[in-house]
């Protein structure tokens, strides 16, 4: 067990009717916001209205920067840092899901530099200062709203590659579960395959840590394994996208870390999908996980199968531990593509096994992943062989 340091200094306006205290939170950072979001969802649901008006009544100066995409370009995130510089922006406000706000992150690192934002993500650049970030979370799924992470596609360069730097956690994020009512079941069950595996990236592994973040983690997933379900027939169920809300920030926040210190593995391998097919990452993640699950599974890593098995999915404790552990990767197989109805294949989903081994390459491009099993270039190939 290592020792860590915890601090998620993120105030967090949880629930119905709290958009009356955001111009006040705007205004403790100055006049003049930038409004960022992505392709119209927040017109079509009221929400863009109730904000302008919010502003409106703390007299903030708005300059807005619409349609960032999902898989979030560079151009706009250069956009934006430029807009910033241009307008002497003070705080920026970021409504959407998890691609607005992780573009808004870095717009807001890149108004405080002189170099191209791209430089963030090669490594070439530190992050040591960001102008405020305020953020309105529509989807619930990345956990953005929460973290001091994002990532960013550069579509010239077929890369998509993630940074992650204290200035960058939002200073506020309002969190209403109504707003997420208009979320299709199809973003619905993406979000959910993408904070499950959030979860299963930290438990998944070899470092013994505290028991008490182990059972935390578990109430995590089969929070998602209740209520995704519900929310995906139910969209206007409150009670549902409420837990799935605070589940999202929850899963990826830093909390149930510890002090774990291996890598993530699934992630880098998705990116490259997205990089590439510009898929959505939760889809990407469905596919690869049980993959990864399998491949890593052996004498030395059963334990936790174990554990995942009979506390997430009640699996019978006595059945043999190799029996409940492959039982548990059908289990989550089954959630994933026949609850959630997600596309189970690259072939489905249109990624060609022609590109494997360059996307492999990529995907180890700090050097091994060093997860539940360390992945070499290799490895990878192996396991997206697995998704064809
Ligand atoms: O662009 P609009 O019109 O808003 O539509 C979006 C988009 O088409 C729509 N949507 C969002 N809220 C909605 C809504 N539609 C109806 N009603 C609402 N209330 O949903 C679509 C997808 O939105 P997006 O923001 O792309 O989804 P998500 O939140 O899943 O974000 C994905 C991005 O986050 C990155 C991913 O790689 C991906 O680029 N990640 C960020 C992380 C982080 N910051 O820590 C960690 C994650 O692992 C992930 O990598
Ligand atoms: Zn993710």
């Amino acid at each position: 067990m290592n020792p860590f340091v915890y601090d998620i200094p993120v105030k967090v306006y949880f629930g119905e009717n709290q958009f009356c205290f955001l111009g006040k939170e705007l205004a403790r950072f100055g006049k003049r916001v930038l409004l960022t979001y992505g392709g119209g969802s927040i017109k079509k649901i009221g929400l863009y209205d109730v904000i302008l008006s919010e502003l409106a009544k703390e007299g903030l100066e708005v300059y807005e920067l619409p349609g960032i995409e999902p898989n979030p370009r560079i151009e706009s995130v250069r956009a934006g840092a430029q807009c910033c510089k241009e307008h002497h922006i003070d705080v920026i406000l970021a409504v959407g899901g998890g691609s607005t706000l992780d573009a808004a992150k870095f717009m807001a690192a890149g108004a405080c530099v002189d170099h191209d934002p791209w430089e963030f993500f090669t490594r070439e650049a530190p992050i040591e200062k960001a102008l405020p970030l305020v953020t309105v979370l529509t989807l619930s799924a990345t956990g953005s709203e929460m973290d001091c992470g994002g990532v960013i596609s550069n579509l010239a360069t077929q890369d998509k590659l993630g940074r992650l730097a204290p200035p960058l956690l939002p200073k506020v994020s309002f969190l209403d579960p109504t707003v997420t009512y208009s979320v299709s079941p199809y973003q619905t069950a993406c979000g959910a395959a993408d904070m499950l595996n959030h979860i299963l990236e930290v438990y998944f592994t070899t470092e013994h840590d505290l028991y008490m973040l182990d059972c935390f983690m578990e109430g995590l997933m089969k929070t998602i394994l209740r209520y995704t379900p519900i929310a995906m027939e139910h969209p206007d169920n409150y009670e549902a996208r409420a837990n799935l809300m605070w589940t999202s920030s929850w899963a990826i926040n830093g909390f149930i870390n510890g002090g774990k210190q291996h890598d993530w593995s699934c992630h880098p391998m998705e990116h490259e999908l997205s990089a590439r097919y510009d898929i959505t990452h939760g889809l990407g993640l469905a596919i690869i996980t049980p993959r990864w699950l399998h491949y890593c599974l052996d004498e030395s890593t059963v334990a936790k199968y174990v554990q995942f098995g009979v506390n997430v999915f009640n699996i019978d404790a006595s059945l043999p531990p190799m029996d409940i552990a492959r039982e548990s990767i059908r289990q989550l197989s089954d959630f994933l593509f026949k609850t959630l109805k997600l596309d189970d294949t690259f072939t489905k989903v249109g990624i060609s096994p022609d590109d494997i081994p360059l996307m492999a390459q990529k995907a180890c491009r700090w050097g091994t992943i060093n997860g539940l099993k360390p992945l070499t270039p290799k490895d990878v190939e192996a396991i997206f062989t697995m998704c064809i």
